[in-house]
């Protein structure tokens, strides 16, 4: 059965100057923004600029911002009242991991795949604190995952941070089990959801996370530097906040006194880029319109012909769960030289794509991964092109 684009997908594809030139499979590192949502940054912007301090157009601009957070709480079943806006999802893990009030013998437990977002903002409070950092291996048997998992979790572990698409392999993790886990011995869970935002279905509520961090400008495509987290109703008083000023109160006076927000909004301050934020509502306005299940069915069908062909090829070595519902929109692989035997570097493999215009990703601290992260515009044409160049390799 050939690979079909439902109509929408190609009406998107067409707004996307980048995959006009390129075979664009970097989606999981910088995504490509449609027109519709870079006429809106721009939108807002003159609107913006008719005078930020002129009447009703900084509310405006506020009341946008609003508007982006309900639709990305909408996007994640989460309550409008648990989402921070910020830049990215590395303020969201600094935002956990600078507001716990740790003490020197403390653990944390990471995956060992973690990118360096969820790596440096702890590797910080271990020299800082004492902190040790714990990290459990991301394994395709999900049963000795768990196991390897539960060894590592103590009375002094303080939170776990784990990627909720592993971005090495495209791989889902475990993570309501293991949340199951942590919860059981009273220990809080961030899931970082660079990787899954857009890519794969995210409940906050089902899967029951304390803290869920996103980026917008990944597979959402929204404009560069946006994104957020979420924080459980519950756990808003118990981090401590470490960043804050001017948005964060619900009330100051002139000689010390504060009450915060009661809300997430807390971990907010200063001047934000507001018409960046209302273009992030834009595009995920865009998503709700099309149905998630729409995108989630694509994606399926898309990765399982690319790792279906990819297996057929003579070298390859598939490193992605079969199933989608065990992965994502990231399909990752490695491929052998048919003379020595080893592995092929990665940026030789991503190079002699490049020569072909095809966009794909090397790991960094990984030489041999190849990362193809696909998206709804991805046709059929771009993975006929990709398995012809492979091929020709
Ligand atoms: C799993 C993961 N976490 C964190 C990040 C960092 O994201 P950001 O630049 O939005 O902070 C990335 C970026 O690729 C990622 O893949």
């Amino acid at each position: 059965m050939s690979l079909v684009q439902p109509a929408v997908f190609a009406q998107l594809r067409r707004s996307l100057p980048a995959v006009q030139e390129y075979v664009y499979f970097q989606t999981s590192g910088f995504s490509p923004k449609p027109d519709f949502v870079i006429e809106e940054v721009v939108r807002w912007s003159r609107f913006y600029n008719r005078g930020p301090a002129l009447p009703g157009v900084y509310a405006t601009m506020l009341a946008q911002l609003e508007a982006t957070r309900a639709r990305v709480a909408a996007a994640l079943n989460a309550d409008p009242a648990e989402i921070m806006l910020g830049e990215n999802t590395t303020v969201g893990i600094n935002i956990v991991a600078n507001g716990i009030d740790w003490q020197p013998g403390d653990n944390v437990i990471l995956s060992d795949h973690e990118h360096p977002g969820n790596r440096i903002p702890w590797y910080n409070v271990a020299q800082r604190y004492g902190v040790a950092l714990r990290f459990t291996p991301v394994l395709h048997d999900e049963t000795q995952m768990l196991e390897e998992f539960a060894r590592r979790l103590d009375a002094r572990t303080r939170v776990v941070s784990v990627s909720h698409v592993c971005r090495r392999t495209g791989q889902r993790l475990p993570v309501r089990a293991m949340i199951a886990l942590a919860h059981a011995q009273g220990v809080p869970v961030l899931l970082d959801g660079a990787q899954s935002f857009g890519s794969v279905p995210v409940d906050v509520r089902a899967l029951d996370c304390d803290f869920y961090t996103f980026s917008g400008h990944k597979y959402i495509l929204a404009p560069q530097g946006t994104g957020g987290l979420y924080v459980r109703r519950d756990r808003i008083d118990w981090l401590r906040p470490s960043w804050i000023g001017s948005h964060s109160q619900q009330e100051f006076t002139l000689d010390g006194g504060l009450t915060l927000r009661d809300d997430a909004r807390r971990f907010e301050f200063g001047t934000r880029s507001l018409p960046d934020q209302a273009a992030f509502g834009r595009a995920l306005a865009y998503w709700e319109e099309v149905g998630w299940n729409c995108v989630f069915g694509y994606l399926t069908a898309y990765t399982d012909r690319l790792k279906a062909a990819l297996m057929e090829l003579p070298g390859v070595v598939l490193d992605t769960p079969l199933p989608y519902d065990r992965s994502s929109a990231i399909v990752t692989f490695r491929l052998r030289d048919r003379v020595t035997g080893d592995f092929v570097p990665s940026a030789t493999v991503c190079a002699y794509l490049a020569e072909a215009r095809i966009l794909a990703s090397t790991l960094e601290k990984d030489a041999t991964r190849v990362r193809i992260s696909t998206h709804v515009f991805n046709d059929a044409e771009d993975l006929a092109r990709l398995l012809r160049v492979l091929a020709a390799l």
